[in-house]
């Protein structure tokens, strides 16, 4: 047992304690027994799985991939129809019609409510019916940007019962960067709200969306949500307000058969060239993968309220506030505000507030509260909790060590779940009842999840070693294309090595086969376990007039994980000053959002490049992370001065 000092974490392992094993849903050997078959035979086991869902038609093919380029395509129960909003709502009317869908905690601690599935299903099915009445469309593209108000789940679950795609736009991105996500998948409709409200600050959505239009013109409807009730602009003929469109719409909206590789949502995310990518999901596959995870990883039993804190923009939000649960039956908690608000408690009174059994965070929110120290947490219960989970980051020995004793009370297993936008659900996580835990592992793949490390060309590694994450085959929660780019898909994914998925990340197995997530191997930065390519930030830098290049590299950073550290060349005639850091700082802020700002600017009068002109990423990852002292061969650089100019200003000290 851990005596959560030092070194010795990494060796720490933490039983799975017995009061959780007695009652989990599979215990080791089961798990063991599941996995195996889920390998050896896919089309069985996933053919048994998909029953776990409500098919207007059942499918009667369960897999057929490939990943090769010249017939990459993956599709699962391909012939079989079902509703995704049926199956999150309509199907549990019968049993648990009484029972809590949503709750719904506000950023003012004195505002809750409750949402019983009877009400849900009310609730979308207006909604739904809104949305038909401004001509939204099987297949048409409903953009959502939305702050967590119970509304933006209504909205999501409207699509889905009448088939539309819905593309959600976390609500801290930028006009600019709504706008290029709207064109992007020709979204003729927009949902917003007038303004949200986040640790006591309004965020201005309505007015981020009416900027947005200045460079998106396909639009042909906005529907806003009053939540705030400031006064805003209401364009004639294209703005709509919720309230309006609602009175008298039918409560009953019959759901639309889908298929089930019919799209159900886009989401963007960041890769490490070029623009955002539409991340594709369809129906059928995606709710299988999404419910099933969501039931084991987290051990989730009948009446239990379970709590994911992710904002339902990112992903984690999709698969494990909205669909993953309320395909179980599940009570799930939807929360609009942040850990610090109104103070360093407001996690914890949250969970005492709602009795909250399984809790799911992020690994910054814990080091942001450790910071805080123990007597924020200590004046809560928290005694209804028995799962906690972490997702988005790697979480540190020391994090997950106070996660699980102060937080947990060492009572309560942690699940570290690895997985991103592109696999829909997770991949790679312990399972409550069945694994032994080490702090800072992800441990053991999924059910239908074969994970290897290979090497620089491709070779996969045996035993326990590093390498680069693939995973060999395909599982039902996986994307199916890059909205509009099928080719990128293929490039981005499976042509750095044939046959296999590459996720972008290196990973350490060690002897006990457990995963250990090193961190990405690309040009993506993990900042607060979101993820920003270093590309994006660049090409935001240098399209500022005094701006002629820029480098976007990584550091670690004590709280958000990993922050972002720029090098800017400014054109000749402008001189570095701190007026023009801080406006270089706010230039990104305003072009894709306060994520991507850099926590730390350097005026470099030259990059390192190559003789053939290649900036040396590696030389400014070392520069940044203060580890000047071993940069490598600096010989073939065209400039090698330069570097010593780098380090003598560096910004992390
Ligand atoms: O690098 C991995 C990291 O987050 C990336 C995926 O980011 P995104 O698509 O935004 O999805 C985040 C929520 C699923 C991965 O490539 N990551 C995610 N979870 C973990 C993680 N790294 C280590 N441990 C995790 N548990």
């Amino acid at each position: 047992m851990a005596d959560g000092s030092g070194t010795q974490n990494e060796q720490a392992v933490f039983p799975v304690p017995s009061s959780i094993a007695e009652h989990a849903h599979v215990d080791n050997e089961r798990y063991l027994e599941m996995y195996k078959a889920s390998i050896a035979d896919p089309e069985a086991f996933w053919g048994e799985a998909g029953k776990r869902l409500d098919w207007s038609k059942p499918y009667t093919k369960v897999k057929d991939v490939s990943f090769d380029q010249s017939d990459l395509h993956i599709r699962w129960y391909e012939d079989g129809e079902l509703n995704v909003s049926y199956n999150c709502i309509d199907r549990h009317l019968e049993t648990r019609g009484e029972q809590a869908a949503i709750i719904w905690e506000g950023d003012d601690p004195n505002q809750s409510k409750t949402v019983t599935y009877h009400q849900l299903h009310e609730h979308v099915c207006r909604f739904a019916n809104v949305l038909k009445k401004l001509g939204v469309k099987k297949g048409d593209r409903v953009t959502i940007y939305m702050p967590m108000i119970i509304e933006a789940s209504y909205a999501m679950l409207a699509c889905a019962r009448i088939g539309a795609v819905h593309s959600i736009v976390f609500g801290g991105f930028s006009p600019e960067a709504l706008a290029g996500r709207v064109n992007d998948c020709d979204s003729e409709y927009i949902i917003t709200a007038d303004e949200g409200v986040r640790g006591g600050k309004n965020v201005p959505l309505k007015k981020n969306v009416d900027e947005a239009l200045k460079h998106a013109f396909g639009v042909k409807k906005v529907l806003v949500v009053e939540n705030t009730g400031t006064q805003v602009a209401m364009k004639g003929g294209r703005d709509v307000w919720w309230h309006e469109a609602a009175a008298g719409v039918d409560e009953f909206c019959d759901p639309e058969p889908m298929n089930a590789e019919d799209p159900l949502f886009i989401l963007y995310t960041s890769g490490s060239t070029g623009k955002p990518k539409g991340v594709l999901h369809t129906s059928g596959g995606y709710l299988v993968w999404a419910s099933m995870t969501h039931e084991y990883v987290f051990d989730y039993k009948d009446g239990e309220v379970y709590w994911c804190t992710a904002d339902v923009g990112w992903v984690t939000g999709h698969s494990y506030i909205v669909y993953g649960p309320l395909a179980n039956g599940a009570t799930t908690l939807m929360f609009e505000g942040v850990p610090s608000y109104p103070d360093a408690s407001r996690f914890w009174q949250v969970v005492d507030k709602h009795n909250v059994n399984i809790f799911y965070t992020a690994p910054t929110a814990i080091r942001a509260l450790m910071r805080e120290g123990e007597a924020p947490v200590k004046k809560t219960s928290r005694k209804s909790l028995r799962v906690l989970g972490s997702v988005g980051e790697p979480i540190n020995p020391e994090a997950w060590l106070w996660y699980y004793n102060v937080v947990g009370e060492g009572r309560c297993p942690i699940v570290d779940t690895w997985w991103q936008t592109e696999t829909g659900g997770i991949m790679i996580t312990p399972l409550p009842g069945a694994t032994d835990l080490k702090p800072g592992s992800a441990s053991k793949p999924f059910f239908g999840i074969n994970p290897i490390l290979v090497d620089a060309d491709g070779k996969e590694l045996e035993g326990a070693v590093d390498g680069n994450l693939c995973i060999t085959d395909s599982w039902p929660g996986q994307m199916r294309t890059v909205f509009g780019d099928h080719e990128r898909f293929f490039q981005t994914y499976f042509s750095t090595y044939p046959g296999r998925y590459f996720t972008g990340d290196g990973a350490r197995r060690d002897e006990d086969g457990y995963f250990w997530i090193t961190g990405r191997v690309d040009d993506v930065i993990n900042v607060s376990g979101h993820r920003m390519g270093t590309a994006e930030v660049e090409s935001a830098l240098v399209a500022h007039d005094s701006v002629s290049e820029a480098a976007v590299v990584g550091y670690p950073h004590d709280i958000k994980g990993q922050g972002i550290y720029a090098y800017v060349t400014l054109i000749s005639g402008v001189e570095p000053s701190d007026e023009i850091k801080k406006e270089l700082i706010n230039w990104v802020r305003s072009e894709i959002g306060p994520i991507a700002s850099p926590d730390l600017l350097q005026f470099a009068p030259g990059l390192p490049k190559t003789r053939s002109g290649k900036i040396m990423r590696r030389i400014l990852r070392k520069i940044a992370e203060n580890d000047y002292g071993s940069l490598g061969d600096t010989s073939t650089l065209a400039e090698p001065e330069v570097v010593d100019e780098l380090i003598e200003n560096r910004q992390n000290r």
